[in-house]
């Protein structure tokens, strides 16, 4: 992970979207130099071109906000105080069903242009906030039609297990067998999502409720993915061993028994620091001892209304390596090729290499260490999605 194969003043030839060369400015090819493309020339300022960052792990389709619950939390409630009190999911539930589409589509296309303005050129979109099979195909939905809308590609995820809806609060085993039931094939027929994932932690689902919708998943044909081990230690990173899951996401309280398990698995762990960070959660996950244990680490935002309202992925490196103690380049590696890799798309995308796609960040930074370090900014300056400038402000420099 701490390998970034930087190349100093680097130049990048993309053709059709791809790729086509990479390497020093002077050995640039002379047919490349005089062929008359486009150039976005970097000399005169400190840039660093990175790969499109790929933001792993986010729940970007909701309604309204929930900064009264931030209020409440910074004058010494919990995240589980309030959702206990009806607030947390529950309350962006309520806000969700009562959303037309087009509320929905264009506030989440607001934010899919902030991702891309902080250098995020691909993300994984759950769903998870309709709770019912009408709410959650109104988000998958949402997702599909931004996709000739933004130039941010979303690769969904169904979580229609994300918490037990109010209504089923007294039969929680007729909520996860309408998962199994009706909505994962309501949601497969229609082709509406890559992923399934489940909230598998204290308060939330049970590791044999768990288990069974992710089986239905695995069925229907849906890669898997868990939130696990986030509020306690539950038994999720131990499922998504059994299970093969692509992901584990979260594990603040993950042992040494669930690391060697996630190993022999090659389960991805994904951690969301700034969740941790903005819930003033006891303890970060094990950042060092997964690496250590050779678990590729991926990071993401966690983007949500509830637990982190931030979409900027930069942010989320600076919190890696002052509170995990990861290292700038592990930061840079997480956030990228082993992004796209825990969502099976690190053939095409993820890294600057000849024939993957022109996904390429131009960072207004002198080194690349100077991303995390300098924290709480944008240093994008334009960003670049399969060869086409979807965001510049190079000019205003
Ligand atoms: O990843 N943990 C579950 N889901 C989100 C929180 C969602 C919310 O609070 O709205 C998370 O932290
Ligand atoms: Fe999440």
């Amino acid at each position: 992970m701490k390998e970034l194969g930087i190349v100093a003043n680097g130049a990048i030839v993309a053709r059709n979207g791809r790729i086509a060369w990479v390497g020093s400015s002077s050995d640039l090819p002379i047919p490349e130099r005089n062929s008359g493309c486009e150039t976005i020339d970097g000399a005169g300022f400190e840039l660093v071109a990175l790969p499109g960052l790929v933001d792993s792990h986010t729940h970007p389709v909701f309604a309204g906000s929930r900064v009264d619950e931030y209020e409440m939390r910074a004058a010494g409630k919990t995240y589980q105080d309030i959702a206990a009190a009806g607030g947390g999911i529950h309350a962006s539930v309520r806000r969700l069903r009562e959303a037309s589409p087009d509320q929905l589509a264009s506030s989440t296309e607001r934010a899919f242009s902030e991702f891309l303005t902080h250098g995020t050129t691909t993300i994984e979109a759950k769903s998870g906030y309709g709770l019912s099979t009408e709410g959650e195909l109104k988000i998958l939905r949402t997702l599909a039609a931004l996709k000739s809308r933004s130039r941010l590609e979303a690769i969904p995820t169904f979580l229609g297990a994300h918490a037990i809806p109010e209504e089923y609060q007294n039969c929680r085993h007729l909520y996860v067998e309408k998962v199994i039931k009706e909505m994962i094939p309501a949601v497969a027929r229609e082709g509406l999502a890559q992923f399934c994932d489940v909230f598998c932690d204290t308060g939330y689902f049970t590791v044999d409720e768990a288990r069974a919708v992710l089986l239905a998943a695995r069925e229907a044909g849906l890669g898997l993915r868990i939130h696990a081990e986030e509020l306690g230690h539950s038994g999720g990173a131990r499922l998504a061993a059994e299970l093969g899951a692509r992901s584990a996401d979260h594990l603040e309280w993950i042992d040494d028994e669930d690391i060697r398990a996630l190993r022999r698995s090659g389960t991805i762990a994904t951690l969301l620091p700034g969740t941790t960070f903005n819930l003033g959660l006891p303890q970060y996950p094990p950042a060092r001892k997964l690496i250590e244990a050779g678990i590729p680490v991926a990071l993401a935002t966690d983007f949500n209304p509830g637990s982190c309202y931030t979409l900027n992925l930069q942010l989320i490196l600076s919190i890696a390596c002052s509170q995990m103690k990861m290292a700038p380049s592990e930061a840079i590696t997480a956030a990228t090729v082993n992004g796209a890799y825990s969502l099976g798309i690190s053939d095409r995308l993820g890294s600057i290499e000849v024939g993957k796609e022109a996904d390429i960040v131009l960072v207004r930074v002198g080194d690349y260490r100077e991303i995390p370090y300098f924290f709480g900014v944008n240093h994008c300056v334009v960003t670049i999605k399969r060869g086409e400038i979807v965001f510049n402000r190079l000019e205003k420099l």
